[in-house]
């Protein structure tokens, strides 16, 4: 077994005092010799690589002081990226990995080349290195942040498992105060078996108790996507797993739709001295994130520290302009928010009423159309993204806080023929419920 992020050796340390459980009557310097050779970590700290090393002593001293000999050394102090493949492989590669965006230079991409798709993220990279070092039928059991399953920039890693080393139980730690240190990532414990067929991967919902206790519920099995770089659709909890299966046959996005995301152009500290505090010849309302309310309204504010209402625009400037009514969302929400999906529409009369154009700041996705005529309008697009029955079927696809244009646009979605009940209540003024009733009966068959 390897943990090639070791630290302290949580990891190995039960593994020790397991294969000692296992084999009571083995002699301890054989059971000393057996560890010795069946368990390494690697790290890269070398105070953390020593409290490894001193943690597997403390465990087997009860063998050392009877066997009259030490446990060999088994953590190696090393950049466990830079380190050449060693001649053995393992059964089990486990661990927690670094995570965090990295630069890498030249060699380092050409290395990970086939797990890599634009920014480079540690754990990815310690999820490609672990394929590597387990044995063609050995398990890789990883502790990760969740963005993996959707982000764009693990397409390829996702595409990696998918033929390498398929999941075989993915399971969600539901509750992230307390669990882990870091509160703004999701996490989850992941099996993936080398050279396995590709077949369904068992998900659970992990809940701490209390210290000692924990509750595991069964969200069911999914299996991943014909192209599985495409994201992975997984239900958080027991209650989506139906839905998750249901949306496995949607074939319809956004573009299908007729619209397609990019985010807001503004990145407004690149630009200081263009944003302005009153309106005039040249200047231009400029949206915020706080434009777009928790409850779906577009208002023209900018209240937050260094927001400013306008934008003064220069030679050159005009793609930083919109000038057609579009939905704006929410670029970014924690899991913990009512909605992840946080959408209104910049309404035609705005636009027309400040000079037909204004500019959109870097926080907010615009989902803009693509053909002459979409089939729903942007106040109808806007109404289905707000609606609990969207945001459900978000949560099951994303694994972070940002609300991605790639993630958007790979929403599964009803059909574009069966949203005419949609459009009719939002063009009338239909009541919240029924507009929520009516995004439920898309995805489920059913109003709720
Ligand atoms: C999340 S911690 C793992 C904690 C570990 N499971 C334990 O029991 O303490 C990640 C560890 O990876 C180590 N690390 C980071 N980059 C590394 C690298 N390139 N090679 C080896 N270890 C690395 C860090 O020093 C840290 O101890």
């Amino acid at each position: 077994m390897l943990d090639p992020a070791c630290g302290g050796g949580a990891f190995l340390t039960p593994v020790a005092r397991r294969i000692m459980n296992s084999l009571p009557g083995c002699s301890p310097a054989i059971l000393l010799e057996n560890i010795g050779n069946r368990l390494r970590g690697y790290e890269i700290d070398p105070f953390a690589a020593w409290l490894s090393q001193v943690s597997l002593d403390a465990v087997v001293l009860p063998l050392s002081r009877n066997g009259g000999r030490k446990l060999p050394v088994v953590i190696a102090v090393c950049d466990s990226l830079q380190r050449a493949l060693p001649h053995e492989r393992f059964d089990l590669v486990i661990g927690n990995p670094p995570y965090g965006r990295v630069r890498l230079d030249q060699a380092e991409r050409a290395r990970f080349k086939r797990s890599l798709y634009g920014h480079a993220n540690l754990y990815g990279l310690f999820t490609d290195l672990a394929l590597r070092h387990a044995k063609p039928d050995g398990v890789v059991a990883y502790v990760t942040p969740t963005s993996f399953l959707a982000g764009h920039y693990f397409k390829n890693l996702r595409a990696l498992l998918a033929s390498e080393a398929p999941p075989a139980t993915i399971d969600f730690v539901a509750v992230r105060k307390g669990v882990f240190d870091d509160a703004l990532q999701e996490t989850l414990l992941a099996t993936y078996r080398c050279g396995a067929p590709r077949g369904l991967a068992t998900v659970h919902e992990v809940t701490p108790i209390d210290e000692l206790t924990i509750s595991i519920r069964d969200s069911g099995s999914i299996s991943l996507p014909s192209d599985p770089s495409q994201p992975w659709l997984l239900p958080r909890t027991a209650i989506e797993a139906s839905l998750v299966a249901r949306l496995a046959h949607m074939e319809n996005r956004l573009a299908d739709w007729g619209y397609g995301v990019s985010t807001g152009p503004l990145v407004w500290n690149r630009f200081k001295d263009q944003l302005v505090y009153s309106s005039g010849s040249g200047r231009r309302p400029l949206i915020w994130a706080e434009a777009v309310t928790a409850d779906g309204q577009f208002i023209f504010r900018a209240e937050k520290k260094n927001h400013a209402p306008y934008f003064e625009l220069r030679h050159g400037d005009g793609w930083l302009t919109v000038n057609t009514p579009c939905v704006l969302l929410q670029r970014t929400t924690a899991k913990e928010q009512a909605r992840r999906l946080i959408a209104a529409c910049l309404p035609a009369d705005f636009l027309k009423a400040h000079g037909g154009s204004v500019v959109i700041e870097n926080h907010l996705n615009m989902i803009k159309p693509i053909v002459a005529n979409p089939v729903i309008s942007p106040d109808v697009l806007a109404a289905f993204l707000n609606s609990a029955a969207a945001d459900r079927v978000f949560r099951c696809v994303s694994g972070s806080v940002a609300v991605s244009a790639y993630e958007l646009e790979t929403l599964p979605l009803p059909a574009p023929e069966a949203l005419d009940g949609l459009r009719r209540l939002v063009e009338c003024g239909g009541k919240r419920e029924c507009i929520e009733a009516e995004c439920t009966r898309l995805y489920t068959g059913t109003a709720l």
